[in-house]
């Protein structure tokens, strides 16, 4: 029909001009109300008695008054991924196990990813590489923001070898961070994380990136 009126003898060069200028705008508006692009918030420790998902369900909290993003708090335990046990290379795409079917549509699913992870012994949680290691073209293009904790190093240690494998699954690992040194002095006895000022103020800040970058990567996500 737009294209009959602009084809037809009795439209004017003006008149063309403003209907090409109302198609731009409805598309930019098209474009703003698009669906929000999806953040799963993963709760990386899956040992009994952890403290990570107290903190991943504070930070679960922040995202959904940030509101930017459709955002998903992820147990990685509820997954029960075993120590990887896949017969093929994850970039086949050709997973014998429900486990990896199931952690794979998970992954797919998000454009972001807040990693909320602890420090062990210096590193990450082997619960966390392994399950990094489980999928492939899945993390591709997404990028990554980090919730840590732990003692005095506030997991900052765990954070930046995570960041080292993330780059290798093409992800984008941001820079803006919470930290958080000396988590149990922040927990209640129900587990209930209460942060201070400044790291809901870095909550805040990281997920404004994180969307500036969850933005920029869709061509590539849409290119895959
Ligand atoms: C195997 C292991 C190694 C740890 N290594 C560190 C460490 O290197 N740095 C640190 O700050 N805390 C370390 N901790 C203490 C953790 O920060 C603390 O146990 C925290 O509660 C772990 O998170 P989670 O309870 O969510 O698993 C370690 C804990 C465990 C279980």
């Amino acid at each position: 029909m737009l294209l009959a009126i602009l084809a037809g003898h009795d439209v004017s060069l003006s008149e063309r001009a403003i209907i090409g200028a109302a198609v731009c705008i409805h598309l930019e508006f098209k474009e703003r109300v698009a669906v929000p692009l999806k953040l799963h918030i993963i709760a990386c420790s899956t040992r009994p008695g952890r403290v990570g998902i107290g903190v991943a369900k504070w930070f679960e909290g922040v995202a959904v008054q940030h509101a930017k993003f459709a955002s998903e708090l992820v147990d990685l335990a509820t997954f029960n991924l075993p120590v990887y046990d896949e017969p093929r290379h994850p970039r086949l795409q050709k997973y014998e196990h429900a486990h990896t079917k199931k952690w794979s549509a998970s992954v797919a699913a998000a454009d972001a990813f807040v990693f909320v992870t602890p420090e062990y012994n210096f590193g990450p949680p082997p619960s966390l590489l392994n399950a990094l290691d489980y999928v492939y073209l899945e993390w591709n293009y997404k990028p990554a923001a980090f919730v840590s904790y732990g003692g005095m190093s506030g997991g900052i240690r765990a954070v930046q070898t995570e960041k080292l494998t993330m780059t290798t699954l093409k992800m984008v690992p941001i820079i803006e961070a919470v930290s958080i040194p000396m988590v149990a002095k922040q927990l209640n006895e129900a587990g209930q994380f209460t942060p201070n000022e400044a790291q809901t103020d870095a909550a805040n800040a990281m997920l404004n990136e994180l969307l500036r970058w969850a933005e920029a990567l869709k061509p590539l996500r849409q290119a895959k």
